[in-house]
């Protein structure tokens, strides 16, 4: 299909470089535009690379070319064609240079991942690669979608809710600083992975304060959602530490985006720290709720770039959801705790039984 595609592109783009279809641009589909744009500035591009230039003043022979789902006879009044390579301007036997711009572009337009022009094709009118949609219209559509179209729009892999375990205890465990409470210890998750991959309702973002992007979790993010999150997130003003914000999570498989900036520390964990990172987990879980979201993940804000130590850090996290849950268990199903490095999951995993105690196991009665 592809190969089919990008033959039928290179004939387009060949016979529009000419001038040969007039008043019909208009009605190609979009993405068939972009091919046969890509096709005619890729065959052209090759032709300047050292190759000499290539001029094409006219197909040299009658053109028969797919338009819009069905056949067309289309005539060209036949000129010379002219390859200037260097200096040397030489008459070439025209069939030869169609056949061999078909056969470039073709080259060229085959190397098109088969999934783009797929997803080109699976997007109805909503194209999440480009940064010249409207944002708007695209987190509207998104929200409109049920979940097998909104499949079709993921930029990334995805695992769906089902796919991730309620957390169980499995090592060392830590001295309970809570009562059991398995209503709660229901709700919890341990995740170790790409949060970008969760397909739930939202998952917290270690933002900084623009919102316009970084490196670490902030930076996977904005990859796997694509320009439109940029484009939204530049509406909102930035965002001060401790604070979170919502946007739509555009070719994320999650349903929104909640931007948190954590606290930098830079020699010790002082209680201004330890309340804006308390600010963080606690804003995004309340900015959940209050758009009725059932599930939410956190990556360790504040734990990479921003060297808020880990250890404390997890105390703090725990505690933050922990208490919110007592007070809203009724608004949430699932809030997962994503780590990233495995120093980070054997630190939850110690800290979680202190935070989230098990019951003891029934005895057995034999
Ligand atoms: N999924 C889950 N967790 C991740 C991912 C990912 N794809 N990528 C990184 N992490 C983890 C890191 O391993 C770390 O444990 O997220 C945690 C937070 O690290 P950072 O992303 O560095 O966030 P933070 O420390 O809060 O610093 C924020 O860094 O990326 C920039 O723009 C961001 O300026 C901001 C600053």
């Amino acid at each position: 299909m592809v190969f089919q595609m990008s033959r039928l592109a290179a004939r387009v783009s060949l016979s529009k470089s000419v001038g040969f279809i007039s008043g019909t641009e208009n009605r190609w589909p979009s993405h068939l535009n972009f091919i046969s744009r890509l096709a005619h500035r890729s065959f052209h591009a090759l032709c300047s690379e050292g190759r000499g230039s290539a001029s094409i003043k006219a197909l040299p022979s009658r053109g028969v070319l797919r338009k819009a789902g069905r056949w067309e006879k289309v005539s060209t009044a036949s000129k010379s064609l002219h390859w200037q390579s260097g200096g040397a301007v030489k008459p070439l036997r025209s069939g030869m240079v169609v056949l061999g711009a078909v056969g470039v572009s073709a080259a060229l337009l085959a190397s098109l991942r088969t999934s783009t022009l797929h997803a080109m094709s699976a997007r109805p009118g909503l194209n999440l690669d480009s940064e010249n949609s409207d944002w708007k219209e695209a987190k509207n559509k998104l929200c409109s979608m049920d979940k097998e179209k909104r499949r079709e729009m993921y930029r990334v892999d995805f695992i769906p809710l089902e796919k991730i375990p309620v957390w169980s205890p499995s090592g060392d465990s830590c001295k309970p600083q809570y009562q059991v409470n398995e209503e709660l210890n229901k709700k919890i998750s341990l995740f170790t992975g790409d949060i970008t991959k969760l397909e739930i309702d939202s998952i917290a973002n270690a933002a900084n304060k623009t919102l316009l992007g970084g490196g670490g979790v902030d930076g996977a993010i904005h990859r796997g959602a694509g320009p439109l999150l940029k484009k939204e997130c530049a509406t909102l003003n930035s965002c001060e530490t401790g604070e979170a914000k919502i946007t739509g999570a555009y070719g994320l498989p999650a349903k929104y985006v909640i931007h948190t900036v954590g606290p930098i520390v830079h020699d010790s964990v002082g209680e201004r720290e330890e309340q804006a990172l308390r600010n963080c987990y606690y804003n995004c879980l309340h900015t959940a709720t209050k758009n009725h979201l059932r599930t939410v993940a956190f990556p360790c804000i504040s734990t990479g770039v921003y060297g808020y130590p880990p250890e404390q850090a997890v105390e703090v996290a725990l505690r933050t959801v922990r208490e919110y849950l007592e007070q809203n268990h009724e608004k949430l199903d699932r809030v997962i705790f994503c780590v990233f490095l495995k120093s980070d999951k054997e630190l939850y995993e110690t800290m979680l039984s202190a935070y989230f105690p098990r019951g003891s196991p029934p005895k057995s009665k034999l």
